[in-house]
């Protein structure tokens, strides 16, 4: 898989790509992430990338030509399959989008900055758009650093237990069920005793038991589809 990232400031998400699990992904070749700067492709001599919005109001908004200007350079090398802007009025991200987007190839994903993109980017060239909640960020480049990690560990290979990722929270569209791990016992706290029967089907029994529960008490909404 290969992720374009366009970003007027990829300092702010170069570091999670460089440790635990998509340092790993990228050390086993299994994808490659690249920044594009907007700022490379300003026709203007200062290298000028927003400007004030028609119509008046505060914030700058990130110009038409550079970022088009960027995107047509990858398209001329590679098929995209889908050009994705990050902004908080996208589709909210979840884990069947996370899924989907884990099987395409090639992607661009755009970050807004300051007040966001000239509307006739989004028009035009933008197939999907993406939140990462309910709340406003500094721009996307942070919401865009969670969706390439939920992306790039589904990548077969990446997670050594290929069938850990396959049992997280919303894999099955309920939670996971909790975990423990060694002392059995601390400061009275004790792992439930059916953990360490070694009675697998029993254990796979609690832990959806478990999940069915804790999904009913926290995220009652998943059941409902
Ligand atoms: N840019 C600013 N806020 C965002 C959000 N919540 N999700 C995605 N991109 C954003």
């Amino acid at each position: 898989m290969r992720l374009d990232i366009i970003t007027l400031f990829p300092e702010l998400i170069e570091s999670p790509f460089n440790a635990s699990i998509i340092k790993r992904a990228k050390e086993f070749g299994l994808v490659k992430i690249f920044f594009h700067n907007p700022r490379d492709f300003s026709s203007n001599k200062f290298k000028q990338v927003d400007d004030y919005q028609y119509g008046g109001g505060a914030g700058m908004v990130m110009m038409i030509e550079p970022i088009v200007k960027c995107i047509k350079s990858l398209q001329s090398k590679r098929n995209y399959d889908q050009i994705i802007y990050l902004t908080p009025d996208g589709e909210t991200l979840n884990q069947s989008t996370a899924n989907r987007l884990s099987n395409t190839t090639n992607l661009i994903l755009l970050c807004g900055h300051y007040k966001g993109v000239d509307q006739r980017i989004r028009d035009n060239f933008i197939t999907q758009e993406i939140s990462i909640g309910d709340f406003v960020l500094s721009g996307g480049e942070l919401a865009a650093a969670v969706l390439c990690d939920s992306i790039v560990r589904l990548l077969p290979g990446v997670i050594s237990d290929g069938s850990s990722a396959l049992s997280d929270s919303f894999q099955d569209g309920i939670l996971a069920p909790p975990i423990y791990t060694r002392p059995a016992e601390y400061e009275g706290m004790s792992v439930p005793a059916i953990l360490l029967s070694g009675n697998t089907p029993k254990i796979e029994e609690w832990r959806e038991k478990k999940s069915i529960e804790l999904t009913k008490k926290l995220r009652p909404d998943l059941l409902d589809d």
